[in-house]
């Protein structure tokens, strides 16, 4: 199996995506970290924990990481996830207390314990990502791939142009951008599209094993979707276990190698991931004032109905 860890801001879609990453035997879910986003670090923490039992992994390693944001004060995403960031679905609290370690630290000891390289997978905001490559630079060498979900190649969602997971912490974006390891960028675009239909999510609700139950739950919560049809009143997006799906399944997402910038400056374009698609020196001709910058393999298209059987497949096993 190829060993994972998923940094994380739990948060239904997350959530789904700890679901799939526990039960995938094509992952080996080797920690999880978490981080101030949808809610505080805390309540990320309780509720990481809380899925993570109930998902039958127990014994994964959690710690607590960054409460804020770099340089900006946190800024949660609770209109989108319930008051207690993951849907407000009435969890029991978790048994266990997260390591005594932090976030950085067991990030660094998991990564270089590691037998073979790591693939790292944030579905949040960066801030721990950051702190980790700029602390200990060194875990590089043994990480295979950061997959990322965040940023946009089109539309924003926290801004008109900016997502979530980079506007709440663009200098640690930049950071895991410029990082010189290889990086995919699962963004907005492709996350938006996978919706498990209505029917599925209601089989999955009806299910007597608890994880599973839980990934219907979650769905039904439909936080990553817009619109309401009726027709799919139990619908719901993956959301960030789409991320987690192209990590087992790299041939369910179409991605390009390009240029990826955040913007940083203060006003309405911060937070914006600036992915450059036109021709680029030795594609075809050369632009004016082009520079060097992070390539990332950013995913333009999905195969939804794929990557929706697999979900589909792995949590109801
Ligand atoms: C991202 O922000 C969070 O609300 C979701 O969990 C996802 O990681 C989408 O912009
Ligand atoms: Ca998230």
């Amino acid at each position: 199996p190829i060993p994972v860890i998923i940094d994380c801001d739990t948060g239904v879609d997350d959530a789904l995506a700890l679901l799939f990453a526990v039960r995938h035997p094509g992952l080996d879910l080797r920690a999880v970290t978490c981080v101030a986003g949808n809610t505080d670090v805390d309540g990320v923490v309780r509720n990481t924990l809380t899925v993570l039992e109930r998902a039958g992994a127990p014994g994964i390693p959690v710690a607590r990481g960054a409460e804020r944001p770099l340089i900006e004060p946190a800024r949660s995403a609770r209109h989108v996830h319930g008051s207690d960031g993951m849907g407000d679905l009435g969890l029991p609290a978790p048994a266990r207390r997260p390591a005594d370690v932090d976030a950085v630290t067991l990030l660094r000891r998991e990564i270089l314990a590691a037998p073979r390289p790591v693939t790292l997978i944030p579905t949040a905001p960066l801030t721990n990502i950051a702190l980790l490559l700029r602390t200990h630079p060194e875990v590089t060498r043994n990480i295979e791939r950061i997959v990322f979900m965040g940023g946009a190649v089109a539309t924003g969602n926290a801004t008109p142009v900016a997502e979530f997971n980079v506007w709440h912490d663009p200098e640690a974006a930049a950071v895991l951008l410029t990082a010189g390891v290889p990086i995919t960028m699962y963004g907005l675009d492709v996350f938006l599209r996978v919706v498990v239909p209505g029917a599925d999510v209601h089989r999955l609700r009806a299910s007597t094993d608890p994880g599973t139950r839980l990934a219907g739950d979650l769905l039904a919560h439909r936080p990553t979707t817009q619109g309401g049809d009726p027709d799919v009143e139990e619908a719901g997006g993956l959301g960030d276990a789409g991320a987690v799906c192209a990590v087992v399944d790299l041939a369910g997402i179409t991605t390009r190698r390009l240029p990826v910038e955040v913007a940083l400056a203060p006003g309405p374009a911060r937070g914006q991931t600036l992915v450059d698609r036109r021709p680029r020196p030795g594609e075809s001709e050369i632009h004016e004032g082009a520079r060097e910058q992070a390539l990332v393999d950013v995913a333009l298209d999905v195969d939804v109905d794929r990557f929706v059987k697999l979900y589909l497949e792995t949590v109801a096993r």
